[in-house]
């Protein structure tokens, strides 16, 4: 067995100390790099808004396909929106918006969600994810991409 307290022995043991450091580090780099091409895989969605649309009106939903899942959009205003997720975060069910309590629900176990996808009640404990939506009268774009 080497004794590590005599330099002379123990150059290869620091070189492979040095290369392991420098291994940990370029996998660091790597991972994070990663990280950045896992967020870019997420687009933003823009929908289109016309006569027929349910856009159209204030109060009016409209549940769409994006690359991070289904999302609900709600007109709140003349050029108002607010975008959440449209899976219940209790046991994935649709989640749909009551226009007279002025809330999402999940018609599963009537779990509640406030327009900012927070929660209001029912056996859901988590917080649908919410995302920024910007518009106008005819159209609307979904930042789902970071
Ligand atoms: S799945 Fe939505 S309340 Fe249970």
């Amino acid at each position: 067995m080497k004794d590590c307290n005599e330099i002379v022995d123990c150059s290869g043991r620091r070189e492979f100390l040095v290369k392991s450091a420098m291994l940990a580090g370029g996998l660091v780099l790597t991972l994070s790099g990663a990280g950045s091409a896992f967020a870019s895989r997420f687009e933003d969605v823009t929908v289109a808004i016309n006569d027929k649309s349910p856009l159209n009106k204030v109060g009016g939903t409209a549940t769409v396909d994006s690359s991070a899942g289904k999302i609900v959009i709600l007109r709140t205003g003349d050029a108002a929106f607010v975008a959440v997720s449209a899976k219940c975060t209790h046991k994935g069910g649709p989640i749909k918006y009551d226009a007279d309590a002025k809330q999402f629900f999940c018609p599963w176990h009537d779990s509640k969600y406030k327009t900012d996808g927070s929660n209001a009640g029912g056996p859901a404990s988590q917080p649908l994810a919410s995302y920024k939506a910007t518009g106008s009268a005819t159209s609307v774009t979904v930042k789902v991409g970071s």
